[in-house]
């Protein structure tokens, strides 16, 4: 057992509702806190000084100065296994074309695509792992990879794989996921439907025979796949066992629906969600994910994120760490730029980022610092937790921690 400490506030995160509107003062704050920690595990966040105390032969690690610690970061949504680079689609929509027009002249992610297959696994490797140690640097200790531009047999599988093997070089936890289903490539003959097909026929026994991943995405939209073939995909996808997630109402509405009839664990995007939808997906257990980063990378509207907690919905925030919609990567600054945009409270971005994201990853051993939960989390140089997403992502964390040791 160790104790760390003392911290001038520990935000726990401990015993919130999953779904739904949060105010801070429902927030669990332990002033001059200390973490027990055992196995890696929270074992007790209580005041640094009784746990002294109570165990007065327990080997100490001193925090100096003044620090306050919360949950590590979970990510649910990026796309950072990826070659080449898009400054050029930025530079073009910035000039007036949009997202869609880019995609349908071939630039885009088919762009990413080729960059992608040509690329090494080692080269696509060392991007990866620099790309983790980025996010780790924000407290950011679990992230979700998708594949998605590879578009075929060998580079999606190549993609997975370096994704797999990424998790033999660090600490993070990571979750992969297969997004196939990002795009029909150019070179594929024959129609979505039937690129759909490949996907179940070839590419997610493969996925599943080499344990690659256990999560299946799709991106609904007018440049990508239809509403009814891709609730056709998702459903022959889950009877394969995978579970699912969907790039959902991203420029247009009406995929949300289908994420919440397919039972997914999280429809992602939900810029273009109406109301009505937003009722519908809110009475779900499906979380609704934010990518403000695609908001902030594009120049559109925010996911309609206070609508979804008034309405009682499980809002997760994400980074959709991408070189297309979302080149920044760093998802303080755009959750607390949400926050001002949606009028959130702190309370709500922190549950965003941590057990509600957690819970859109199936994942119940963390986000809060509760007793038995993996212990991780960061710490931040300054007294009070609200500068955290005050300081809009200038404020970097001091530390990170995983399973109870200083990364
Ligand atoms: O989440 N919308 C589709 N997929 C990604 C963008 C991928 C890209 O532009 O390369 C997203 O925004
Ligand atoms: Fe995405």
């Amino acid at each position: 057992m160790k104790l760390i400490g003392p911290f001038k506030q520990i935000v726990t995160l401990a015993n919130l509702p999953l779904r739904g509107k949060l105010s801070d003062d429902q927030l669990e704050i332990i002033n001059d806190g200390g973490l027990l920690i055992k196995d890696g595990k929270i074992e007790t966040a209580d005041s640094f000084q009784k746990l002294k105390d109570q165990f007065p032969n327990i080997e100490v690690e001193n925090i100096e100065g003044e620090q306050i610690c919360l949950p590590a970061f979970v990510d649910s949504h990026t796309h950072i296994c990826f070659g080449g680079n898009r400054a050029n689609d930025f530079a073009m929509r910035n000039a007036g074309k949009t997202y869609l027009e880019i995609a349908e002249t071939g630039g885009g992610i088919w762009s990413s695509v080729q960059h992608t297959r040509s690329a090494s696994e080692e080269e696509l490797l060392k991007t990866t792992l620099e790309r983790i140690n980025f996010l780790i640097s924000q407290g950011i200790t679990t992230i979700e990879i998708k594949s998605g531009y590879g578009l075929d047999v060998e580079s999606e599988l190549k993609m997975l794989r370096v994704i797999k093997k990424a998790q033999t070089f660090t600490q993070a936890t990571l979750i992969p996921t297969c997004l196939s289903a990002h795009l029909k490539p150019r070179d594929f003959e024959g129609s979505s439907q039937e690129y759909l097909q490949y996907i179940i026929d070839e590419i997610l026994p493969k996925v599943k025979e080499e344990n690659l991943a256990e999560r299946v995405d799709i991106f609904i939209e007018k440049s990508a796949f239809l509403p009814e073939e891709s609730k056709a995909f998702l459903l022959k996808a889950k009877e394969l066992g995978f579970e699912i997630t969907v790039h959902a109402d991203q420029f247009t509405s009406g995929s949300s629906r289908i994420a919440v009839e397919v039972g997914a664990k999280s429809a992602d995007h939900l810029e273009a969600t109406i109301d009505e939808d937003i009722e519908f997906l809110a009475q779900s257990e499906t979380v609704a994910t934010a990518l403000p980063g695609a908001s902030l990378g594009l120049g559109e509207k925010f996911t309609p994120a206070r609508k979804i907690l008034d309405a009682n919905g499980i809002l997760a925030i994400a980074s959709d760490w991408n070189p297309g919609s979302a080149p920044m990567g760093n998802l303080i600054t755009q959750a607390s730029i949400l926050a001002t945009f949606e009028k959130l409270s702190t309370a709500e971005v922190l549950a965003g980022i941590t057990f509600r994201s957690a819970f859109a990853l199936s994942l119940e051993d963390r986000g809060t610092l509760a007793k038995g939960m993996k212990a991780d989390f960061v710490t931040f140089k300054t007294d009070n937790f609200q500068n955290v997403l005050y300081h809009q992502g200038s404020l970097k964390a001091e530390n990170v921690y995983i399973d109870g040791e200083k990364f």
